[in-house]
Parts: structure tokens; C-alpha cells; sequence
């Protein structure tokens, strides 16, 4: 029922995306269009990157010696950055000698169209400058990007990216890799001792229900893949951080937001045998390193 309720809130084109995404056979469907990136309240915001990192910084501050990424004169990665380039229009702004991201659903001219040059660029680049100050002007920023960005339209894994790598980041991405292990090994492979990584990870359900774990801890993991699809993998934190572990890869996961309280569902057996309480209710974890 909560289910039906948020799919009768959604436009028809939000429902045509969700379907999409569920149904193996149309996943290479149409892409991303720019009107519904523009208008989106997530999407359309390219300081929300700026946003995210200065929030989740100030939480690893909590936890461990942290200073601020710096991304002058830096080769920076991220995997899967989504349909308008994620955190790289603002490492570039911010010196990044590179930036290479490998995002499956990549549309280089959706990117490189005027819309989103004279709408969505064009605002991130007033944000950047009011935050990090008048670094460079908005020719010189579309000019960078075009030189010092390069996105593979592929899977993080198999994409031409070689190391080392100064600055590894991702957003709520490592919950959606099928498998996690083999893009572990590619983070080992480009990753050094001094890499510095920050990863969001969400192991909420992905759906705008009361509690973000509705209806997924009531069948084992593979029962809730085979009826939903491919769309998340279903690790917990304590899974994610022993596979950065098992690959030699000195990660600290912390918890960032606990949603314990409001869960009322039935946990089937299979996930109380293997998890603790915070394992099954971390929702938000950032995983990073290595301590400043
Ligand atoms: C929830 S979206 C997040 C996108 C972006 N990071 C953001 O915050 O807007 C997850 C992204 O992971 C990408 N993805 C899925 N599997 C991937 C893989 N094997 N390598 C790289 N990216 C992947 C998807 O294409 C999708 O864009």
C-alpha cells in the first residue's frame, strides 16, 4: 500500500523512469532528457555537490582527523556520477588537474547542449564563485570542463581509468554496483597509500516510504532483488567495510544517519541471523580515509 501511494504521487514520465529502471529488457532505454533534469529538485542543482561534500566532511571531522579535500592541481575520480557530471564541474572550479568519472548512462551531448551550459552550468558556476570566491570566470569554467573532464560510458570497473588517483569520491552509488567487489578491485588498483576517498553510501530502500527500510528486511535480499530488480545490491555497512578490508583498502565506515526508531516491519530470519541492529539500520554511511 505505501507502495501505490508514491506511485500515484509521480508524474508519468517519473513512473515511465521507475518501471524503466525495474525491467531489465528496457534498462537501455531512452536516456535522461533535459527538461526533466533541469526541472528536477535534485538533479537541477549543481551546488548540492558542494552541499553534500561540506556536510559530510564535517561529519568525518567527527569520527577521525579529517582536513578538507583539496582538489588544487588533483587527479580526481568518481564512480557513477550521474547525468551532469556529479562532483566534477566543482573539482575543476576548484584546480583538479582531472577529473574522470565512469557513469553507465553518460550522455556526452546532453551534457555539452546549450541547456544545460546556459541553465545548469551557468548557475553552478554563480554558487562556486560565491563559495569558493572568483577562481575563474564562466568561459574559462566551460572551457576546463571540456579540457580536464572525461566520462566513460561505462561500468566503473571496466573504464580506462589508471592511477594513481589523488581524490576518490562517490554519491550514493556503491549500494546500485552489481558486483561491488569487482569495482573494489579497481579502487585498489588505482587507489595509493595517500588516496583520498569519501564515499556515500545509502542502504535505504530508495523509495519515499515512512521508514527508509520498508518493505525490504521482510524476505532475504535475493527474494527483494528477483522482485524489484537490479536496482540495489542489498550489502550493509559492516559488508561494505569488510570488502574494502579484504582488499587492502584502510577504509572507516561511519554512520551517518541511524532510522531505527519508525521501522515496524517484520524482520525475516535471514537478515537477524547475519546483522546487529546498527548494521540493518544504518541508512546513510560514509566510508573514508585515510585519516589527515
Ligand atoms: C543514485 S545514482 C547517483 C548519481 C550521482 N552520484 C548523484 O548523486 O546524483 C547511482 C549512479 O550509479 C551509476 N552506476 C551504477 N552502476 C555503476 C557502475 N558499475 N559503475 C559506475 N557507476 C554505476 C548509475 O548509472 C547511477 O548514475
Amino acid at each position: 500500500m505505501p507502495r501505490l501511494s508514491y506511485l500515484l504521487t509521480l508524474t508519468p514520465l517519473e513512473t515511465w523512469r521507475l518501471v524503466r529502471r525495474r525491467l531489465p529488457l528496457l534498462r537501455n532505454g531512452p536516456a535522461w532528457t533535459a527538461d526533466e533534469l533541469l526541472s528536477s529538485g535534485k538533479h537541477g542543482r549543481g551546488i548540492r555537490f558542494a552541499e553534500l561534500l561540506l556536510r559530510q566532511e564535517a561529519v568525518v571531522r567527527c569520527h577521525m582527523p579529517w582536513e578538507p579535500l583539496n582538489f588544487e592541481g588533483r587527479r580526481v575520480v568518481e564512480i557513477g556520477c550521474g547525468p551532469l557530471g556529479g562532483f566534477g564541474p566543482l573539482a575543476i572550479f576548484c584546480g583538479a588537474a582531472t577529473f574522470q568519472s565512469a557513469e553507465p548512462e553518460w550522455d556526452a551531448e546532453l551534457f555539452s547542449s546549450v541547456r544545460v551550459r546556459d541553465t545548469y552550468l551557468r548557475t553552478f558556476h554563480a554558487d562556486l564563485t560565491a563559495l569558493y570566491g572568483p577562481r575563474m570566470d564562466f568561459d574559462a569554467f566551460v572551457a576546463a570542463l571540456a579540457e580536464r573532464m572525461a566520462i566513460h560510458r561505462a561500468g566503473f570497473e571496466r573504464a580506462a581509468i589508471e592511477g594513481p588517483i589523488d581524490v576518490v569520491l562517490s554519491q550514493s552509488c556503491l549500494e546500485h554496483v552489481f558486483p561491488l567487489e569487482a569495482t573494489v578491485d579497481k579502487l585498489k588498483a588505482i587507489q595509493g597509500p595517500a588516496t583520498r576517498f569519501l564515499h556515500l553510501v545509502d542502504f535505504g530502500n530508495h523509495y519515499p516510504t515512512g521508514n527508509p527500510f520498508d518493505g525490504l528486511y521482510e524476505q532475504p535480499p535475493e527474494d527483494y532483488i528477483a522482485g524489484r530488480g537490479k536496482a540495489i545490491n542489498l550489502l550493509r555497512m559492516p559488508d561494505v567495510a569488510k570488502l574494502f578490508e579484504s582488499r587492502g583498502i584502510a577504509a572507516r565506515a561511519i554512520a551517518s544517519r541511524d532510522a531505527k526508531a519508525t521501522y515496524r516491519g517484520a524482520i525475516h530470519p535471514w537478515w537477524r541471523e547475519r546483522y546487529d541492529d546498527t548494521g540493518l539500520f544504518t541508512q546513510l554511511a560514509l566510508v573514508a580515509g585515510p585519516p589527515s
